[in-house]
């Protein structure tokens, strides 16, 4: 029997800086190469607040690439309402600084678009609550570019965390996660996106959304927990003593879950309360370390090697079992390494067809919840360490 065609799955991307032009070449390369056979993805339009980007990016990002002849063909809008109001676009891809992700995404939301809105999703809890009850009212699908949580890797090292029988490591008992770039904050413009508050500047927005994500997919996610937001948020923070930003931050989260019914294959005695912590890192000043994350559970640690948002190895460790012998010895290892053709940004792209095409309007995998828990934490440490937006960035403040 032949196989089906790959439905095409229409794209609009809104703005033209250096992250929409990475997500578009991962979004056009072949999904055969990542064994992927229901969706082939086409960018149908581009739009800039300034058409002369939008045209340059047709040109370098999408003409190139996008053989295919057929209609339509990718349109370059000198404004982002005008894409808003194409009626080929199956989705709306949103790629703007954070700040602007909130107008960026309610604008599409507006005129009955579906969204995928880069990370960090919004600038606080508040816009996103906002954004999801749009989306709710107009009927269309929405969610957070979080494609750290579709990697296949993911996958793999979840079916080992959650795994009760031979492979399983126990109940996480702590996360160490880091991620961290030099940008040499002191040698940027003050008004550049990464220290400019304005623009949501600092490492936690930036690059905390990673560290975070892996302590949602990890703890919050297992089973034994069941989906408790964390009981507890604590930070640490040091600024970038020019505009106020953080520059370095640690998060550490307590997860608890009183009445959990989960037992491992290694649990003798019968279900316990669950705790587990996170320790969270992000950091604009230095690179970051290998491994990325440590999942240290009962019996097994777990190593993701960097960098986590897109990390293509890890390695289990299984410990001697209680009481027999060194702390920390080694009873055995594996290490499993991926590999895929581009960056592992269109992983997520194929999440978003397939809900889109199933009448969804939130991931299973990346819904709603778990950017709101995101978001909470974020504004939590803001608010600890006095990280205060100029007046005006923030477009919701409080809930309606
Ligand atoms: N998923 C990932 O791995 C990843 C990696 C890097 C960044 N990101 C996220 O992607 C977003 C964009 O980051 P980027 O590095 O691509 O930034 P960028 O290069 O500065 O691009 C942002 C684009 O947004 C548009 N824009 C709209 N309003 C703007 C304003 N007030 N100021 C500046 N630009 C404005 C501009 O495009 P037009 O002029 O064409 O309208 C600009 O080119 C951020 O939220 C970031 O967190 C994600």
């Amino acid at each position: 029997m032949a196989t089906p065609s790959p439905r095409v799955f229409r794209w609009g991307i809104i703005s033209t800086g250096w992250m929409a032009g990475k997500f578009v070449d991962d979004l056009l390369i072949d999904p055969k190469t990542r064994d992927v056979r229901d969706v082939v993805h086409k960018v149908v339009a581009v739009a800039s607040r300034d058409v002369k980007k939008a045209d340059d990016f047709v040109k370098d990002h999408v003409s190139t690439v996008q053989k295919d002849d057929s209609d339509p063909k990718a349109t370059a809008y000198g404004s982002y309402d005008e894409l808003y109001a194409d009626e080929n676009i199956d989705v709306v891809y949103v790629g703007t600084p954070h700040t602007q992700h909130y107008p960026a995404a309610l604008g599409a939301i507006r005129a009955g678009k579906n969204v995928l809105c880069e990370k960090p999703v919004t600038a606080n809890s508040f816009e996103l609550k906002s954004l999801i009850a749009e989306a709710k009212k107009h009927n269309v699908f929405f969610m957070e570019a979080m494609w750290t949580k579709f990697q296949p890797l993911v996958r793999e090292v979840k079916k080992i965390l959650d795994d009760e029988g031979e492979l399983g490591v126990g109940r996480p008992v702590v996360l160490y996660a880091d991620f961290s770039m030099n940008f040499r904050p002191h040698d940027l413009p003050l008004m550049h996106r990464l220290v400019d508050p304005k623009l949501g500047g600092g490492a936690m927005l930036d690059l905390g959304p990673y560290p975070l994500a892996w302590a949602l997919m990890t703890i919050l996610e297992h089973p034994a927990n069941n989906l408790q937001p964390p009981s507890s948020i604590q930070s640490s923070v040091i600024k970038f003593a020019p505009t106020g930003v953080d520059q370095n931050t640690t998060i550490t989260l307590t997860f608890s879950n009183p009445t959990s019914t989960w037992k491992s294959s290694s649990d003798t005695t019968g279900p316990k309360p669950f705790t587990a912590t996170a320790i969270l890192h992000s950091s604009l000043t230095i690179p970051d370390p290998t491994p990325g994350a440590v999942i240290r559970c009962e019996r097994g640690t777990i190593e993701i090697h960097a960098p986590i948002p897109r990390s293509t190895g890890f390695t289990v460790k299984y410990y001697n079992g209680p009481g027999e012998g060194e702390a920390g010895k080694v009873k055995k290892e594996f290490t499993r390494e991926f590999e895929y053709e581009g960056f592992g940004w269109h992983f997520q792209a194929d999440e978003v067809a397939r809900c889109v095409w199933g009448g969804k309007l939130e991931s299973e995998q990346w819904g709603h919840e778990k950017s709101l828990v995101m978001m909470s934490v974020f504004d939590e440490v803001r608010r600890q360490c006095g990280y205060v937006f100029p007046e005006g960035v923030e477009h919701v403040v409080g809930d309606s």
